[in-house]
C-alpha cells in the first residue's frame, strides 16, 4: 500500500507526476489555504504533508495528526513551522535549500535596480500617459555602479546577491552573525563590518537573513537613522526582519530614499502607506518565482517527503536530531 500524503496546495505538473506515483496523494486543489480545522481533518490517516510558507503548522497540528512523519516545506525558510514542536512529537520537517538562490538573487536585484531608477514609478507615468515629451530632470534615480552594498547575512542568497554586485564594480561589505571564510570574502571582495558601519556606509542595504526572534525588527527606527538619506533598503527575506510602521516613517519623512521590498511583516497584508509612496517598489513575494525553480523546490520537496514516509533520511531534514545514525 502506498503511504498517504496530503498536498495543501497544488504542485507543477513534475512534482505531482512522482508523487502520484510513489505515494497515495490528496490535494487541496482550491486556489485558496486550507483553515487549520480543515487542514487537520483532511490529514487524518496521513503519514505527511506537502506544504507552503502560508501554512501554520504548530502545536495544534501536530496535536492534532498523530500518525503525521513529515512536514515537507515547499520553501527554504521555515518559519511558518514550529520546529520545536514537531521535534517533540516526533515529526520531521524538510525544506528546499539551494535551489532557489540564485533565482532569488537575480529577483533582489530587479528590486535594486527598480528602487534606484525608479522603474515602476516611470512605468506608471507612461501607462497614464503622462510622457509628452523628453525631459532632462525628470525621474532621476540614483546610480549604482561604483556604489556601497551592504548585504545583511552572508549564507547562499547573500553571496548570490554579492556575486552580481561584481559586475557593477561595487563596494561589497557584509555582516553577519560569523564571519565567511577567507576564500568566499576574496572571491567575492567582501567586507566583513559590524551592523552599524555597513548601515552608515551602505548605499543599499540588502537583507538575506532567516526569521529568529534574533532577527525580528532587525531593522527598526534606530537602524533607519544610522542609513544615509540616499540609500536604500531591499528586503527579499522575510518580511518581520524589517519593521514595517517604522520603514514607512523613514520613507515618508525621506530620512531614507527608498526601499524595495518582497515580503511584508503581515503578509499578505501590507502597510496601507507604503501602497501611497512612490519611493518603494512592491511585489508579492515572487523573488524565487521562475518557473523553473518553482519546480525544482515542488519537487525537491516531494522528494523529502518521498523519504521520510518511506523510512528513508530526506535529504534536506531540518531537525536532524529525529535521525541519529
Ligand atoms: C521563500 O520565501 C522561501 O523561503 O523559499
Amino acid at each position: 500500500m502506498k503511504p498517504k500524503v496530503l498536498l495543501s496546495r497544488m504542485l507543477p505538473q513534475a512534482a505531482l507526476e512522482i508523487v502520484h506515483r510513489e505515494c497515495d496523494a490528496e490535494i487541496n486543489k482550491a486556489d485558496v489555504a486550507l483553515s487549520k480545522k480543515e487542514l487537520i481533518a483532511r490529514l487524518q490517516g496521513k503519514a505527511g504533508l506537502i506544504c507552503l510558507l502560508t501554512d501554520t503548522i504548530d502545536e495544534e497540528v501536530f496535536q492534532g495528526c498523530p500518525g503525521l512523519k513529515v512536514v515537507s516545506n515547499v520553501a527554504v525558510g521555515y518559519n511558518n513551522i514550529d520546529v520545536k514542536a514537531a521535534t517533540r512529537h516526533r515529526v520531521m520537517v524538510t525544506n528546499t535549500p539551494g535551489v532557489l538562490d540564485d533565482t532569488t538573487a537575480d529577483f533582489t536585484w530587479a528590486l535594486l535596480i527598480a528602487a534606484a531608477r525608479r522603474v515602476t514609478e516611470a512605468d506608471r507615468f507612461v501607462r497614464a500617459g503622462k510622457f509628452t515629451e523628453w525631459r532632462l530632470m525628470v525621474f532621476l534615480g540614483q546610480d549604482i555602479y561604483k556604489k556601497t552594498l551592504g548585504v545583511v547575512g552572508l549564507g547562499r542568497i547573500g553571496k548570490a546577491v554579492a556575486r552580481r554586485a561584481m559586475g557593477f564594480d561595487m563596494r561589497i561589505l557584509y555582516t553577519d552573525v560569523r564571519r565567511a571564510e577567507e576564500t568566499a570574502e576574496r572571491e567575492l571582495g567582501a567586507t566583513f563590518v559590524d551592523k552599524e558601519t555597513l548601515l552608515r556606509e551602505s548605499d543599499f542595504v540588502t537583507l538575506h537573513v532567516p526569521l529568529f526572534p534574533e532577527t525580528t525588527h532587525y531593522i527598526s527606527e534606530r537602524e533607519l537613522n544610522l542609513m544615509k538619506p540616499t540609500a536604500i533598503l531591499i528586503n527579499a527575506a522575510r518580511g518581520p526582519v524589517v519593521d514595517e510602521k517604522a520603514l514607512v516613517r523613514a520613507l515618508k519623512e525621506k530620512r531614507i530614499a527608498g526601499a524595495g521590498l518582497d515580503v511584508y511583516e503581515r503578509e499578505p497584508l501590507v502597510e496601507p502607506d507604503l501602497l501611497e509612496l512612490d519611493n518603494v517598489v512592491l511585489a508579492p513575494h515572487i523573488a524565487s518565482a521562475s518557473v523553473e525553480t518553482r519546480t525544482r523546490m515542488a519537487v525537491m520537496a516531494v522528494e523529502n517527503c518521498i523519504a521520510a514516509v518511506t523510512g528513508k533520511r530526506p535529504p534536506n531534514l531540518v531537525n536532524k536530531e529525529l535521525w541519529q545514525g
